[in-house]
């Protein structure tokens, strides 16, 4: 059995960072594709350059086509444009389906048998154009969205407490957007569940400041958004896949019923194994999370019809 395949599509501030921790990890060679001329091929090169120093044995490529990505394990979609101040991801969805679109089209001609790690905005919305439109089984289409968003969760729970963030275990269920449903029931320290250790309104202080985390991040930059927690994101669940870890993470999935949802791609917690999407986990929620899930899927919804697919 030889190295693994991940392809990377759009090499800009996502793609070339995942492309960074994917090398790291050495999870297989990783080939990176975007549509401008020298920018893949001159990071991908910048990139294994620095395998001698770092010691790791990952092939990177860069290229304008897909002939390279021939049959790969996992591709990452990241192409498309990013937010900047004022706007709101929905705002991207014009531009970005068309984008989408083509390349799903090219990715899946290729890699008949790749899962498809879908990241550009807005994310629940291209993630069910690319099931879509691969015409893949649901187990092998998903979204990053969840992962970064609960580390965010994590990062300011272990600012708040001055503790590791490693100890910071914690759940968010729905959509990619500000009407997101961190799980503060679900959410613990070691163990101790974070109502043991924290104040109600300091806890609600920090669920909103995750809901409202990414566009913190675009205030701060001013010309684009977050990267480097968002690559690591969709990197940890491509990790999963690879190695067949059978992580429980929260992914964007597509819903057949599950949580009372049908026909929607939507943030919920996964298994994730060598098979892609491997199971759906279904948890108890009290009548308030219900509500705030069905208006995060509200949204998702027309965000979904906007596509007019
Ligand atoms: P970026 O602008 O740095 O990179 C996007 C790259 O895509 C550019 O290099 C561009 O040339 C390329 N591209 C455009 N059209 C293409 C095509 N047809 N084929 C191949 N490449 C193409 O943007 P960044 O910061 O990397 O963000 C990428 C996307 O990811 C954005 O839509 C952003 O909103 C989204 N995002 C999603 C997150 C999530 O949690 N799901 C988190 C962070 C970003
Ligand atoms: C984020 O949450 C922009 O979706 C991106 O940072």
């Amino acid at each position: 059995m030889g190295r693994k395949k991940i392809s990377i599509i759009g090499a800009g501030f996502v793609g070339a960072t995942a492309a960074h921790w994917a090398a790291e990890k050495e999870l297989g060679d990783i080939v990176l594709v975007d549509i401008i001329e020298g920018l893949p091929q001159g990071k991908a090169l910048d990139l294994f350059e620095a395998s001698p120093i770092e010691g790791f044995d990952s092939r990177v490529i860069g290229t304008n086509g897909y002939e390279e990505t021939k049959d790969s394990d996992v591709v990452i979609i990241t192409s498309g444009v990013p937010r900047k101040p004022g706007m709101s991801r929905e705002d991207l969805l014009e531009i970005n389906k068309k984008i989408v679109e083509s390349v799903v089209t090219e990715v899946v001609s290729r890699s008949p048998q790749a899962v498809l790690i879908v990241v550009t905005n807005p994310l629940d919305t291209m993630t069910y154009l690319a099931y879509k439109r691969s015409g893949f089984p649901r187990e092998r289409v998903m979204g990053m969205a969840g992962v970064l968003d609960t580390a965010r969760f994590r990062a300011f729970i272990a600012m708040e407490l001055g503790v590791s963030v490693e100890d910071i275990q914690a759940l968010l269920l729905g959509g990619h957007g500000d009407e997101m449903v961190p799980l503060p029931r679900y959410t613990t320290v070691s163990g101790i569940p974070l109502s043991q250790l924290l104040p109600k309104d300091r806890i609600d202080q920090l669920v909103d400041r995750t809901r409202k985390g990414g566009g913190e991040i675009v205030n701060l930059l001013k010309t684009g958004s977050a990267f480097y927690a968002p690559s690591a994101g969709v990197i940890q669940m491509a990790e999963a896949i690879l190695k067949d870890k059978k992580r429980i993470l929260p992914c964007c999935a597509y819903l057949d019923g599950e949580y009372g949802l049908r026909d929607i791609c939507f943030g919920v917690p996964v298994k994730l194994g060598a098979k892609g999407i491997e199971s759906i986990i279904e948890i108890e929620l009290t009548e308030e999370e219900k509500l705030l899930l069905a208006r995060s899927a509200e949204s998702v919804r027309k965000s979904i019809a906007e596509l007019k697919l």
